[in-house]
């Protein structure tokens, strides 16, 4: 390579001129000079993610402990970030690491589905045991749940329904039986390479899963207990705030009857409302709109509208819009366009919060997803996986400050990835990119809270280079690119500085 092509490449760089200067030494000199080496290292680790942390001397020492800590774990085998979460989360449990991520303030959590928030064993041990609960085993070897007065009728491919405490009173073993219920109910199992041989497999069960989680949550009196148990279980793992992406499902009663969707939204509120009362350091939780990419484009704009139409009447908790679903088998974002174009058209903001790059199909339509999502003003990225295969929505997801959500122990079990390093993320973690973390579909997963996704970034998408400034970083830009108002936010950054403080002076 000659000096002249170097040089137009990164004229403007810094980086530029460190290489040029390092190549003269080198013709002058055989030996690099170990000084501009120790300046380059320092340059390249400004760079990534919390690389211009200016930590005090009390994180400086929590940075080194956690350091010896993570070099311990990398030596270990197995290395749980390289495996399958599914085989080594009990390792992750007892890992030094993840006990000290679980304590640390983690600010909020941007992308997770209502239908997938609370532990399985919640739902499992506490909705299923209510009254007046029936269930049905589907011919593909799933299950159905309906709370009803009366046995239900046929539906969702059930002939034969069975109330669940008759059920149980007539069987031997009910924590095997119970056990079973929480297979159906979670993609979580010991042997998942086996069982999701394929993206397709794994898919399938997904979806199936969300069918059958679907009778048990939106009975309404579980719904609202769910909400509370939900914002409860990311409490507990040191989250202060929520950004819910909620489904289109209804909510129903024991008689069958549905409520609107004007009900749920105010159920959501009064629940965090109530849950802001008993936790006052909670800061609360917004909801973004969310609807099936399966659906058709006027479809699509009904549900566009509605959404503005709920925007206007709660605009404290609705904070966007977005859809879901698997691209791969989906419609794109661009088959969309006259449906997401209706804001603009009649004048309305109506912030957008796309999926999209959820994907490893390079080249394709799905793939041009992120472009199309940036095209359309997105807030965020969800997943953003194939963002690194388009420099151009890269530069502008990093100019815009239009933030990745990051949710590594999704995107390994539903088969982007297996081996957590070659993450693609490492390279916007390492470019300093803006990024946040987030756990998806914490049911189906198998986790609750952030801490699980937490550890994998940091132990291993980030690598042995990823220290406390970057767990800080991460934290922070989880407030600084939420939907709160700046005024929020600030108030936001300041309660956690004080968590933040406090955890540091506790374990350092
Ligand atoms: C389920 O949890 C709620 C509170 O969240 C509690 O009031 C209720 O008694 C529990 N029900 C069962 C069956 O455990
Ligand atoms: C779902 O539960 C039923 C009933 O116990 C069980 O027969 C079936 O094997 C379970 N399905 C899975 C995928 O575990
Ligand atoms: C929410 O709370 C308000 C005020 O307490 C109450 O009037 C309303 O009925 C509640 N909404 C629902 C759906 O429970
Ligand atoms: C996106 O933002 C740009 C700049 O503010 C604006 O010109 C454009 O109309 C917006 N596009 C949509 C689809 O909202
Ligand atoms: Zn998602």
């Amino acid at each position: 390579m000659s000096r002249i092509n170097l040089k137009d490449l990164c004229i403007s760089s810094m980086a530029a001129l460190t290489v040029l200067m390092s190549l003269c030494i080198r013709e002058c000199n055989p030996m690099p000079d170990p000084h501009q080496r120790e300046l380059m290292l320092k340059q390249d680790m400004s760079q990534q993610v919390g690389g211009r942390v200016e930590l005090t001397a009390a994180e400086l020492q929590l940075d080194s402990l956690l350091h010896q800590l993570k070099l311990k774990e990398m030596a270990a085998s197995p290395f749980p970030p390289s495996k399958h979460f599914f085989k080594v989360r009990h390792i992750v449990q007892k890992s030094p690491v993840f006990k000290l991520l679980q304590k640390m303030p983690k600010g909020a959590a941007l992308h997770i589905h209502s239908s997938a928030m609370v532990s399985v064993d919640w739902l499992v041990m506490n909705a299923t045991y209510r009254p007046h609960c029936y269930i049905c085993f589907t011919w593909d070897g799933s299950v159905q749940f309906l709370f009803s007065t009366n046995t239900p009728f046929l539906r969702w491919g059930c002939s034969f329904w069975k109330r669940l405490d008759v059920l149980r009173a007539s069987l031997s073993d009910i924590t095997a039986f119970d056990n079973s219920l929480m297979r159906n109910l979670t993609l979580f199992t010991e042997d998942p390479e086996m069982s999701y041989p394929t993206q397709d497999a794994v898919w399938d069960k997904f979806e199936k899963t969300f069918m059958a989680l679907s009778g048990l949550i939106t009975y309404a009196p579980v719904f609202k207990d769910y909400i509370y148990q939900g914002l409860k279980e990311l409490y507990e793992d040191n989250i202060m705030y929520l950004e819910l992406r909620l489904g289109q499902s209804k909510a129903y009663e024991l008689d069958g009857t549905t409520h609107d969707r004007a009900w749920s939204l105010e159920v959501y509120r009064n629940t965090t409302e109530q849950f802001r009362a008993n936790h006052p350091d909670f800061i609360g939780s917004r909801l973004i709109f969310s609807v099936h990419r399966s659906l058709s484009v006027s479809q699509v704009k009904q549900a566009v509208q509605e959404a503005i139409e709920m925007q206007r009447k709660y605009p404290d908790i609705i904070a966007g819009f977005d859809l879901v679903g698997r691209e791969d088998t989906g419609r794109s974002i661009w088959y969309f366009r006259d449906a997401l174009s209706l804001p603009s058209e009649i004048k309305t903001q109506l912030p957008f919060f796309f999926h999209a790059g959820e994907t490893d199909l390079d080249g394709t339509d799905v793939d041009r997803n992120v472009l199309d999502a940036l095209l359309f003003n997105t807030s965020r990225i969800g997943h953003g996986f194939a963002l690194v295969h388009h420099p151009l929505a890269k530069q502008l997801s990093r100019t815009r400050g239009v933030a990745v959500e990051l949710c590594p122990i999704s995107n390994q079990v539903l088969k982007l990835v297996s081996d957590l390093r070659n993450h693609p993320a490492a390279v916007l973690m390492s470019d300093g990119h803006p990024i946040v973390v987030s756990s998806d579909d914490p049911t189906l997963f198998g986790t609750t809270g952030l801490s699980y996704d937490f550890y994998q970034v940091f132990v291993g998408i980030g690598g042995l280079s990823a220290n406390l400034g970057t767990l800080k970083e991460l934290a922070m830009n989880s407030i600084r690119y939420s939907s709160l108002s700046p005024q929020l936010q600030d108030k936001a950054i300041t309660i956690w500085k004080e968590k933040w403080n406090k955890f540091v002076a506790e374990n350092s």
